[in-house]
């Protein structure tokens, strides 16, 4: 089968379309023919290998055999089924988030049952590839902040992309005023999704601003987890979902302190792979979760779509079609 295999950490110009063997289920696995990939932040770090985390993932000198095909939320039909399966078989059409194991920029993957639902109908492979890693972020990260009532305020940081442009379609219901901050060319579309309020993070810093809100949500963490702290009203509620090492260690190591003296909460999020993607499902057949996806790639593509997606252009999430997207 194709794949997108990388061997070493560097740009997108490390990945190689090459012929591998095709992967044979285990007990308990599923063969899925892919159909579609999606690029997430995730698979960009593993690619540069830039951080300690992913490098201890993936292999301190360079990527390690069986991690060295990127690629975690997957889409496509179930081509066999290993001993032991029993929700799953041939021909039904399934989506999951595979971080952890990887492998979607494939023709073809294995993946434990578990790891796997099925697509509904309604939902194209694009998009079912699409929502379960930035989808499950944005519905984790909303319930980790606790009960919200009409009229408080939330900023989400990093609005513009997967998680963002799903966190916004999450809050409708809430009645929340949300302000959304991410570059200038994705301020028009956070608006449609519902933002009141939109910042351009190169014009304006949200710490700075002296407005305050009951609740944010980093996608980034970039900034100083005090001066984050210190934009939330009292009691209010700081989630982070990731971003600069240097900052969540900052996140971790305040939480105690900013929540004795401040009274206020810090969290950091660990995704919960495919945890409420029964929840998703079901708002998406009702038509009040759509992914945003801004352009599909083929799996021969997929470095120009990881190029796309360092650029920072695409609104929402970009992806592959028969095989990967960026
Ligand atoms: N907690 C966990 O277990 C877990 C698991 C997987 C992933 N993650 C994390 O989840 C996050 C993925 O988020 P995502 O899928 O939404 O990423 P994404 O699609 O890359 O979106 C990030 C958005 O932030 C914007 N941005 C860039 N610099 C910014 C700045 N200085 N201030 C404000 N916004 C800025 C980007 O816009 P431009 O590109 O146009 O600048 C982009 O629209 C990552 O932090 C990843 O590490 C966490």
């Amino acid at each position: 089968m194709k794949a997108v295999v990388f061997t070493k950490y560097g740009s997108p110009d490390v990945l190689e379309v090459r012929d591998v063997e095709k992967p044979t289920p285990q007990d308990g696995e599923v063969l899925v023919r892919i159909h579609a990939t999606s690029l997430n932040e995730w698979d960009d770090g593993a690619l540069r290998g830039e951080d300690v985390v992913n490098r201890l993932i993936f292999g301190v000198q360079a990527p390690k055999r069986g991690r060295q095909i990127l690629g975690s939320d997957i889409a496509g039909v179930v081509e066999s089924v290993g001993k032991g399966v029993t929700r799953f078989q041939s021909g039904d059409a399934v989506y999951g988030d595979l971080s952890g194991r990887w492998g979607g920029f494939a023709e073809f993957v294995c993946a434990p049952e578990k790891a796997l639902a099925p697509k509904p109908r309604s939902m194209t492979f694009e998009q079912a590839a699409a929502i379960p890693q930035a989808g499950l972020l944005a519905f984790q990260a909303l319930r980790m902040m606790g009960p919200m009532r009409p009229g408080q305020t939330l900023l989400i940081n990093g609005a513009g992309g997967g998680v963002g442009t799903f966190a916004l379609q999450l809050l409708k219901p809430h009645g929340l005023v949300v302000s959304a901050v991410d570059s200038a060319g994705k301020l028009e579309l956070l608006r449609e999704l519902g933002a009141a309020q939109v910042h351009d993070y190169a014009r304006e810093d949200f710490t700075r601003t002296g407005q305050r809100y009951d609740f944010i949500l980093d996608v980034k963490t970039l900034r100083s987890v005090l001066a984050c702290t210190r934009a939330l009203k009292p009691a209010g509620s700081y989630v982070t979902v990731g971003g600069s090492m240097p900052r969540l260690i900052q996140a971790l190591l305040l939480w105690p302190w900013v929540a004795l003296v401040q009274r206020k909460k810090i969290r950091l999020l660990a995704l919960k792979a495919n945890q409420g993607l029964d929840v998703l499902n079901e708002l998406f057949e009702a038509g009040k979760l759509v992914p945003v996806i801004d352009r599909c790639f083929g799996l021969e593509e997929t470095a120009a779509a990881f190029r796309f997606y360092e650029a920072g252009e695409p609104p929402g999430k970009g992806g592959d079609q028969g095989g990967a997207e960026g």
